[in-house]
């Protein structure tokens, strides 16, 4: 595994790769790494000949400056976990290095898709993961990018923004990696008590009971009652309980709420546990 603080030095072994006609496969991570992290790796190494793995905390990203400055860091950690899973290249840059002095960034302009569900909740977020996509694309031009699903409407934009800067590259969603008591794989989990990280596999317990419901109940009174239940739900401890900030049952390729069960229907939510902002998602149909 061969580690990069510069742009150019990474672009230099990009480029000797790809006149060796090796295939290139990228992985865009803000480290604090999981097996979420890694199937993604994984994934890559099955359809791509090299792997770069690009490591960068990204504060234009962050609409919240105390999420920013709480991000878990641990790098040395990263490194160990990208060494064992394989992985070809590492870019580790200083902020200075992906944003300089004379970097422009683009306006970005993404429809309905960024009006919904973490758009108005976090101003400027995805033209922030907008901007440093498009710079690591730019950086490495891998002929696939890998992302998770749980952050489902990331995608999307990532989709959109390649369809407006029209690079041949090919977007590649992984499955949500859980662990086996349903929770979702995050970074975020890591600030979270021991008390509420048993807490808060309910929020998929509560998803997969909704999946059950939506065979005989119409998506408002589903989309309540996951609300409701989370909301409501004891755990037995008077400071911690789920404050729900959206739950959405959307139209999995426009991302606007549905009316009915037909066609792609996901359910995406963020739920706050203990000042931790939690994401999930199910598929309905
Ligand atoms: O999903 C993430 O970790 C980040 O949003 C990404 C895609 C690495 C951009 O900073």
């Amino acid at each position: 595994m061969k580690t990069f603080t510069t742009v150019a030095a990474l672009q230099e072994a990009v480029a000797a790769a790809k006149r060796e006609n090796k295939t290139i496969g990228l992985v865009p991570t803000m480290g604090a790494l999981h097996e979420g992290h890694l199937s993604l790796i994984h994934k890559a190494k099955s359809m791509c000949d090299v792997v770069v793995v690009s490591v960068f905390v990204n504060p234009i990203q962050f609409n919240n400056k105390e999420d920013l400055e709480k991000y878990p860091r641990t790098v040395e950690a990263d490194l160990e976990k990208l060494e064992s899973a394989n992985t070809d290249m590492v870019l580790l840059p200083s902020v200075e290095e992906m944003y300089p002095k004379d970097f422009v960034a683009r306006e970005w302009h993404f429809g309905q898709i960024e009006e919904v569900m973490e758009g108005p909740q976090r101003p400027g977020h995805f033209a922030g993961v907008a901007t440093v996509v498009c710079r690591l694309f730019e950086i490495v031009m891998p002929q696939k990018a890998f992302f998770g699903e749980k952050d489902f409407q990331q995608i999307a934009i990532i989709k959109e923004m390649l369809r407006q800067v029209q690079y041949p590259i090919e977007i590649v969603p992984c499955p949500i990696v859980r662990a086996e008591n349903g929770l979702a794989k995050s970074s975020r989990n890591m600030r979270l008590s021991a008390e509420a990280l048993s807490f808060a596999p309910n929020i998929y317990a509560t998803l997969k009971q909704a999946v059950e419901m939506s065979e005989h109940k119409p998506v408002a009174e589903v989309k309540q009652w996951v609300v409701d239940t989370l909301s409501n739900m004891d755990s037995g401890k008077a400071d911690m309980k789920f404050e729900p900030e959206y739950f959405e049952i959307v139209d999995d390729t426009t991302l606007q709420p549905v009316e009915n069960w037909n066609g792609g229907v996901v359910g995406c939510i963020t739920v706050w546990l203990t000042g931790v902002r939690l994401i999930d998602m199910i598929r309905f149909r």
